[in-house]
């Protein structure tokens, strides 16, 4: 059964190791990470975003699935699925879906529209027992061939967002979605210490996890950080293995082409990929 994020990411923090998100695209991707999850003995969120919801064909969709792997893999370690920067829109229909969590990235908004929205949103998850993350300040990233520098969130800020009564809180610290660029200048400990400080025992959101070295995530999680969301390194790895797989031949071999021979080399990339970040994040073994 699916649970909400708050108890396993209090646990977290209180343990100082984070869980990962890893973000869904298709049933390859959710039965790899859920699959490593339970020989992991570790708790893990299953992130959507919702243009990954649109192509699994909708946040129903989406919680069928994972509904069903759950039940069929005899998966018995705590397992949230969770909507990723969410719309206000998007919030409200995940948590129609089934969803267990969700977040609401108001971190475009004016800090009192995020105030007011992130209040409304609270009330509706709790009101069906899902946790809820905010964001304050923007996560940086390539859009449109750009890559935008995350931007420092205002620990004041966050403090407010904080009092509404959210499950935990994305604060960007100069991370970025996707690979970091030559010139990246690392993770602001500052801006996170600074949070931790007036945030206390909310547990605390990392996004744009792929990429960053170990001991700036060892460091992160020292400062706060109780959950860490990886997507693009479970992409990269997924996408390697398969050109591999048809580099040598092997889908012109015998029935290669098979879809269940073509893309189990990508989901074992996917596993491996889930495994080391676990086991860099500290969660293995703590599902129980
Ligand atoms: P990456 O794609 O950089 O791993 O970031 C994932 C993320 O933060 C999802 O919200």
């Amino acid at each position: 059964m699916l649970v909400s994020a708050t108890e396993m990411l209090k646990k977290a923090k209180a343990g100082h190791y984070a869980v990962g998100q890893f973000n869904i695209n298709n049933l390859e991707w959710t039965k790899s990470i859920l699959l490593t999850a339970k020989e992991l003995r570790s708790p893990v969120i299953l992130g959507v975003s919702e243009g990954a919801g649109k192509y699994m064909g909708g946040y129903h969709a989406v919680v069928g699935m994972v509904n069903g792997l759950l039940k069929d893999l005899d998966i018995d370690v705590p397992v949230a699925l969770h909507l990723d920067h969410g719309s206000f829109e998007g919030c409200y229909k995940c948590i129609e879906a089934g969803f267990s969590s969700i977040m609401f990235d108001g971190s475009h908004y004016p800090i009192d529209e995020n105030v007011q929205k992130t209040t409304e949103l609270v009330k509706a998850a709790h009101g069906k027992g899902l946790s809820i993350e905010a964001e304050v300040g923007s996560i940086g990233g390539e859009e449109d061939g750009v890559i935008g520098m995350g931007e420092c969130a205002d620990p004041k800020e966050c403090k407010a967002i904080a009092d509404l009564g959210v499950d935990f809180l994305a604060a960007g610290i100069g991370n970025i979605h996707g690979k970091y660029p030559e010139n990246w200048k690392g993770l602001s400990f500052e801006t996170l210490d600074a949070v931790q400080q007036l945030t206390g025992e909310l547990p605390l959101v990392l996004h744009g996890g792929t990429g960053i070295p170990a001991d700036m995530i060892k460091k992160a999680i020292n400062l706060g950080v109780a959950k860490i969301n990886v997507n693009t390194e479970c992409q990269l790895s997924f996408a390697a293995a398969t050109r591999k797989y048809i580099e040598e031949g092997k889908d012109q071999q015998g029935k290669g082409f098979d879809p269940r021979k073509l893309l189990a080399p990508g989901a074992e990339a996917i596993k491996a990929t889930v495994k080391e970040k676990m086991e860099l994040f500290g969660s293995v073994g703590k599902a129980d």
